[in-house]
C-alpha cells in the first residue's frame, strides 16, 4: 500500500492528548493565576468536567516555568489506576525522584541517599531508555510513610529546588481504605513543606468540593481553588481559521462560529471536529464537509450514548430533555415540573444531585449544562426529534 502521502499531512489539532505548542489556545489568565501561586508556593486545587484542559493547562505551566527557571521542578502523578495507599506512596516517590535528577544514575544515588530506611526495590528497563521504577515492601510502608512523604522537601532543601506536585484525578483518594486517616496523614506531612507545592485536581466537582470545602474534612482550606472554565469564542476564532490557513485550508467566518457554537467552546470537542473537518476537506472548507463530519462525530458516539441513556431513569431523561429543550434554570417550577412530567420539585433537586455525580451536567452560576456538548446533540436528535445541524 502506498502510504506516501502521511509525508506531508501531520494535523494540525490535537485532540486525546495534551495540547501543547500551537495547539494549546489562550488561558492566559489562568495560566498567570497558576504561575503566580506555583512561585508562592500556594496550594492549588483546579476542578473542571473532563476534557477541558486541566492536564493541558498544568503542563504548560511546567514547561514554561521549567524553561524559565530550572530550579522549578515539576512531579506528575495520576491517580486514576491509584486505588490503594502503598500504591500512591510509590508512585509518589517515584515521580519525586524522577523529576528532581535527569540521569539514570542520579536516580539510583537519589533513591540510596533519600530513602535509605525504606529499601524500595528499584527496577531497571532492559532498553536504553532506562525506565525507572519504585517499588516497596508493604510491612516497610506502614513504618517509613514519613519519610516518603517528606521525601520531595528533603530533596528540595538539600539541591536547592522549588518542586511543584501535580496530582491528577485526586478525587480518587476519596475511595482507599480507610481514607480519611490517610488523608489526615498527607495533610498533616504536607502543610509543613516550605519548598513544595502542591497542585490538585480532577473532574469529579461535587467529591473535590466534599474534599475540600467541608470543615470536617482533613483538607479543608488547603489552598486556591480554581474552577476551569471553558475557552471564549473569541480566542478559538483565531485559532480554527488561522490553523486551517497554516494547513493550506481557507475556511469562512461563519463556519468557524457554527463549529464553537455547535460544540459550545468545549476544547476537546472543537478539536476534534476540526481534525474531521480537515481531514475531509481540500482547498475550501464547503459547509457539507461541516455537516459531514458533525454527524461523523455524533455517529463515532452514538453506540455509547445509547448505552448511557439506556441505563438512566425516567427522571434522569426528563430533566435532561428540560435542559436540552433550553431550560437551564427554573426547573423546579410549576410550569416545567408539568411539561416534563418531573414529579416533584423535591424529585428535581435529588435528579439533579445525581446527575451532577453522574458528571453529566454541570452547574454555572446557579443555571444547569449538559457537559457534553455532542452527546447534546444526539439526544436532541434521538429524543426531541431535532436535526443536528
Ligand atoms: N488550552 C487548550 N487549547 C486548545 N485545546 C485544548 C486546550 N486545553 C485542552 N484542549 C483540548 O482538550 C483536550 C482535553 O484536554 P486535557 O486532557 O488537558 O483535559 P483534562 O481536563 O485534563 O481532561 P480529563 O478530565 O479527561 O483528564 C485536549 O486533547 C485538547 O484537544
Ligand atoms: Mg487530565
Amino acid at each position: 500500500m502506498d502510504l506516501s502521502f502521511l509525508e506531508d499531512v501531520s494535523s494540525p489539532f490535537a485532540f486525546g492528548r495534551i495540547a501543547v505548542g500551537n495547539t494549546f489556545v489562550n488561558r492566559d489568565k489562568e495560566k498567570k493565576r497558576l504561575a503566580l501561586n506555583f512561585a508562592n508556593k500556594v496550594n492549588t486545587i483546579l476542578i473542571s468536567p473532563r476534557r477541558w484542559g486541566k492536564s493541558s493547562l498544568v503542563k504548560e505551566i511546567g514547561t514554561g516555568m521549567n524553561q524559565i527557571h530550572k530550579q522549578y521542578r515539576f512531579a506528575y502523578i495520576d491517580l486514576f489506576s491509584i486505588r490503594t495507599e502503598s500504591e500512591f506512596y510509590e508512585a509518589y516517590a517515584k515521580e519525586v525522584i524522577k523529576c528532581t535528577a535527569t540521569k539514570f544514575d542520579e536516580w539510583i544515588s537519589n533513591t540510596k541517599l533519600f530513602l535509605q530506611n525504606v529499601t524500595p526495590k528499584v527496577s531497571i528497563g532492559g532498553d536504553a531508555t532506562h525506565e525507572f521504577d519504585l517499588s516497596f515492601d508493604v510491612k516497610d510502608i506502614k513504618k517509613s510513610y514519613e519519610t516518603i512523604l517528606n521525601l520531595p522537601e528533603k530533596i528540595a532543601i538539600s539541591k536547592k529546588l522549588k518542586i511543584i506536585i501535580c496530582i491528577d484525578e485526586f478525587q480518587n483518594i476519596d475511595g482507599f481504605t480507610d481514607s480519611l486517616s490517610f488523608q489526615k496523614r498527607l495533610r498533616s506531612f504536607w502543610q509543613q513543606h516550605q519548598n513544595v507545592t502542591y497542585c490538585l485536581y480532577g473532574s469529579k466537582r461535587s467529591l473535590l468540593i466534599q474534599l475540600f470545602e467541608k470543615r470536617s474534612m482533613p483538607f479543608y482550606r488547603f489552598g486556591d481553588m480554581m474552577f476551569l472554565g471553558k475557552i471564549a469564542p473569541k480566542h478559538w476564532e483565531p485559532f480554527i481559521t488561522g490553523t486551517f490557513l497554516k494547513a493550506k485550508k481557507k475556511i469562512k467566518t461563519e463556519q468557524v462560529t457554527k463549529i464553537i457554537e455547535l460544540m459550545q467552546c468545549h476544547p476537546y470537542y472543537i478539536q476534534q471536529l476540526c481534525y474531521l473537518i480537515w481531514i475531509r476537506a481540500g482547498r475550501m472548507v464547503k459547509d457539507s464537509d461541516l455537516n459531514a463530519s458533525i454527524e461523523d462525530l455524533i455517529n463515532q458516539n452514538s453506540n455509547l450514548f445509547e448505552r448511557e441513556a439506556e441505563s438512566l431513569s425516567n427522571s434522569k431523561i426528563a430533566i435532561i430533555k428540560a435542559i436540552a429543550k433550553g431550560y437551564h434554570s427554573g426547573l423546579s417550577s410549576g410550569a416545567v415540573i408539568s411539561e416534563f412530567k418531573l414529579g416533584s420539585s423535591a424529585n428535581v433537586t435529588k435528579t439533579l444531585k445525581a446527575l451532577d455525580l453522574d458528571e453529566i451536567i454541570d452547574i454555572r452560576k446557579g443555571e444547569y449544562f449538559l457537559i457534553d456538548p455532542s452527546f447534546e446533540l444526539w439526544f436532541r436528535k434521538r429524543f426531541l426529534g431535532k436535526k443536528i445541524t
